[in-house]
C-alpha cells in the first residue's frame, strides 16, 4: 500500500494564505476539471491500470541482463529522459555503476548533445557488452538521433554492420517516424511509446519501465503505486488531496502573485524527481502567458543556498517540501568533543533524524516568517510511493491545464528553435 500524503495546511495559516473562500471559489471549476479528466482519460491514466507495457518491458530487460551486458545506454531528452532519471536515482544505489554487487548492467543516461558527456560515457561503457536503448516518441528529435548516430556507430565499430542491431533497440511510436523507420529497416527490436501519452507523461510506459527493469527495480509495486493514486481520485474527485493540490497552487498563482513553485526534496535521492516534475509542470502549463515557474532545490543543500531567499525575498514563492519519513538508510552519529558545546551535541543523533528535523525547521521557520508552503510527505522512497507520486503529479499538472485553459499535452513554445536548428544544420524542407 503506497504511503504518500499532501498537507496543504501552511498555505492557508500564513499571512496572505488562501482564505475557505477562495478554495470554495475554486470548487466548481476544479470539479468540472476532474470530471473532464475521468470522463475523457488522456492515455497517461490507463497505464497503471492495463499495465500493458510490464511484460514487454521485462523481457527485454530479461533479455539484456541475460546476455552479461556490461552497459546499458538510454538515449533521450526531455519526457524521454527525466523520467527514467527520477527513478533511477530514487530507487537505485547513488554509485549504482561503481557497485560490484549491482543488479543489472551500468546505466547511462545521453540526453543533451554535450560531447563532453558523450566521449564520456564512451569511454566508460565497453562496446562489446554494450546495449543501447533510443528513446524518442517523435523519432526526429535532433539531439537524440545525434548521440544515438554516435552510438551506433562505436556499436559497428565493435561488432561489425550487423553485430550492432542486435544490441539496438528504439523505444518509440509504433505508427509513424523516422525511428521507426530505421527500426523496419534494421530489424531492430521495437518497445512502443503509445500515441496518445505525450513524453512527460510517459513514465510509465517503456520509457521508463525498461530501464527500471534493467536496472532489477520491481516495475509491478511502481504501477501498482499508480493504480492506487488512480483508483483514489476516481473515488474522491476534488476531495483527493493532489487534486486539491492543482486549485491551491493555481490559486496561489492567480489570485495571490505567488508564480514560482519551488519543489524541496529532503533527500538527494529525490533531486531528479524535482526536475522530472519542473519538465512536467513547466512544459505543461506555460503557455498563452500563464503558468507559475517551477524550480527544483534539495533540502538541506539549498538551505546554504537558497533558503535565504525563500525567507526573505521576494513573495512570490510557494515552497513545497517533499519529506520522507524512514529514510532506506541511516548512520548514528558519534560521540565525540563532547565539551566543545557546538560539536558535541550532535553525538548520538542519526543522519536522518538530523536531516528530518532540519526539514521540520524549515517548514516552521517559513511558516512563522508568513511563507507559504506544503508538505508532500513519503513513508518511505519505494517503488510503491515513487509510483503514486509520479502519476498524482500527472494528474495534478493535467487538471491544473484545466484551470488555466491551456493544453496541457502540447509545447507549441519548443518549435521554433527546433526548426532554426534544422535548417543551420541543413535537414532537407527547412
Ligand atoms: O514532453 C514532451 O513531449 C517533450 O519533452 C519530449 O519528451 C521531448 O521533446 C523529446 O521528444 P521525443 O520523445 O519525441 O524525442
Amino acid at each position: 500500500m503506497a504511503e504518500v500524503a499532501f498537507d496543504y495546511t501552511n498555505l492557508r495559516e500564513v499571512e496572505g494564505g488562501l482564505a475557505d473562500g477562495d478554495v470554495d471559489g475554486a470548487r466548481p471549476r476544479l470539479e468540472e476539471a476532474v470530471d473532464q479528466l475521468l470522463g475523457d482519460p488522456p492515455g497517461f491514466m490507463r497505464l497503471p491500470k492495463t499495465r500493458e507495457y510490464a511484460e514487454a518491458s521485462a523481457s527485454v530487460a530479461e533479455e539484456i541482463r541475460g546476455s552479461g551486458a556490461t552497459d546499458f545506454i538510454h538515449v533521450g531528452i526531455g519526457g524521454s529522459a527525466l523520467g527514467p532519471m527520477a527513478l533511477h536515482r530514487a530507487l537505485n544505489h547513488p554509485y549504482y555503476n561503481a557497485l560490484s554487487g549491482r543488479r543489472g548492467p551500468r546505466i547511462h543516461f545521453a540526453e543533451n548533445t554535450d560531447p563532453g558527456t558523450l566521449s564520456a560515457i564512451l569511454d566508460i561503457a565497453e562496446p562489446g557488452g554494450t546495449w543501447v536503448n533510443a528513446v524518442t516518441k517523435s523519432g526526429s528529435t535532433a539531439e537524440t538521433m545525434a548521440n544515438f548516430l554516435v552510438i551506433r556507430g562505436r556499436l559497428i565499430d565493435a561488432l561489425g554492420s550487423f553485430g550492432h542491431q542486435g544490441r539496438t533497440i528504439v523505444t518509440t511510436d509504433p505508427e509513424k517516424g523516422f525511428l521507426k523507420e530505421i527500426s523496419e529497416r534494421e530489424d531492430l527490436r521495437v518497445l512502443p511509446i503509445p500515441a496518445d501519452v505525450g513524453g512527460r507523461f510517459s513514465v510509465l510506459t517503456p520509457v521508463g519501465l525498461l530501464p527500471a527493469a534493467v536496472t532489477g527495480l520491481d516495475v509491478e509495486a511502481l504501477l501498482t503505486g499508480a493504480a492506487q493514486c488512480v483508483d483514489e481520485v476516481e473515488a474522491r474527485g476534488a476531495e483527493h488531496p493532489a487534486v486539491v493540490g492543482a486549485a491551491m497552487n493555481y490559486l496561489m498563482d492567480t489570485e495571490r502573485g505567488r508564480n514560482v513553485r519551488v519543489m524541496m526534496p529532503y533527500a538527494d535521492s529525490l533531486e531528479r524527481l524535482a526536475a522530472w516534475f519542473v519538465q512536467l509542470w513547466a512544459e505543461s502549463l506555460g503557455k498563452e502567458g500563464k503558468g507559475s515557474t517551477p524550480h527544483g532545490a534539495v533540502g538541506t543543500t539549498d538551505q546554504h543556498s537558497q533558503v535565504q531567499l525563500y525567507m526573505e525575498g521576494p513573495q512570490d514563492k510557494v515552497i513545497e517540501i517533499v519529506e520522507v519519513e524512514e529514510h532506506p538508510r541511516d548512520l548514528t552519529i558519534p560521540e565525540a568533543y563532547e565539551d566543545i558545546e557546538g560539536v558535541g551535541y550532535l553525538g548520538g543523533h542519526t543522519m536522518a533524524e538530523l536531516l528530518n528535523v532540519e526539514c521540520d525547521a524549515t517548514r516552521r521557520a517559513l511558516t512563522e516568517a508568513g511563507r507559504p508552503n506544503s508538505t508532500i510527505k513519503l513513508a518511505a522512497v519505494n517503488e510503491e510511493n515513487l509510483g503514486y507520486l509520479l502519476q498524482a503529479l500527472e494528474i495534478q499538472t493535467a487538471i491544473s491545464g484545466t484551470l488555466y485553459g491551456v493544453n496541457a499535452f502540447d509545447q507549441p513554445g519548443v518549435e521554433a528553435g527546433k526548426e532554426i536548428t534544422y535548417k543551420r544544420m541543413g535537414r532537407p524542407g527547412y
